[in-house]
């Protein structure tokens, strides 16, 4: 057992995982890492740089030489190869693109190894796909965050008309889908809860309400 605190949160787009994992993180005074976010961070570099996603040793290479920054502040500000990425990375083009790119083994590796870095400067929550299964498989506290594809959908709708973007949620909804087959078909670590992660429905439920509910679990040990 690591003797930090760790917090896996994992989950399917739209489930609650950042925003949950931040204000926990925020209120009990740990790190917080966005893992989605560095995904996000080497498909918005390969279509920023004309790198055609389908080319798995090139998007591999890239991911091996690309310095991306998360900075700890409350606004998680993202810098890629010295560019604020912040708000690009959640463009719906690197959104459709990140889960062909997060499906290769060697960009994984290199990714995992950097989350694992960061494990090892104290208490954490780290969200994702595979924190409980494969980043932190001895996390002592392991969420799996999930609640139903039309709520999920609902949700990133409501988000995106706050910033202006239109995208109608029937495309929404079939775009997170999409991505949650990919993700949980993926051979290497794979989108699926740990035998013993704790399973949180969060249809229906306010941010509070799960908040409140994981850090009773935290708290409990
Ligand atoms: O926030 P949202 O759920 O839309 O996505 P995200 O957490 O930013 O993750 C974006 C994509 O990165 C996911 O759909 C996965 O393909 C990939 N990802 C992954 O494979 N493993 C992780 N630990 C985190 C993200
Ligand atoms: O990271 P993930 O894709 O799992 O979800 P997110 O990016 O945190 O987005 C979830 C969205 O749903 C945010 O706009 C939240 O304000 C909202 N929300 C939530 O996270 N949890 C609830 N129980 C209700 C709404």
């Amino acid at each position: 057992r690591e003797n930090h605190l760790q917090v896996a949160i994992d989950g399917p787009a739209g489930a609650g995982k950042s925003t949950i994992a931040r204000i926990v993180a925020d209120k009990l005074g740990l790190y917080y890492l966005d893992t989605g976010a560095m995904y996000r961070s080497v498909a918005y570099k390969a279509l920023a740089s004309g790198i055609s996603l389908q080319d798995e040793k090139a998007v591999t290479g890239l991911a091996r030489i690309i310095d991306i920054r998360l900075s700890h502040n409350d606004r998680q500000t993202v810098f890629c190869d010295g560019e604020d990425v912040t708000s690009k990375i959640r463009d719906v083009e690197v959104s459709r693109a990140v889960s062909l790119i997060a499906s290769y083994p060697g960009v994984r590796n290199r990714l995992v190894e950097l989350q694992r870095q960061e494990a090892l400067k104290g208490n954490i929550v780290m969200d994702g796909r595979d924190i409980g299964t494969y980043v932190l498989p001895d996390a002592g506290i392991k969420i799996f965050l999930t609640a139903s594809a039309s709520e999920r959908a609902r949700r990133r709708y409501l988000e995106n008309i706050k910033e202006g973007k239109m995208v109608s949620l029937e495309e929404i909804r079939s775009d997170i889908e999409k991505r949650d087959v990919v993700d949980s078909q993926r051979k290497f670590a794979p989108l699926k809860p740990a035998k013993d992660a704790v399973i949180l429905d969060t249809t229906g439920l306010t941010i509070d309400e799960v908040v409140a509910k994981i850090i009773r679990i935290i708290r409990e040990g």
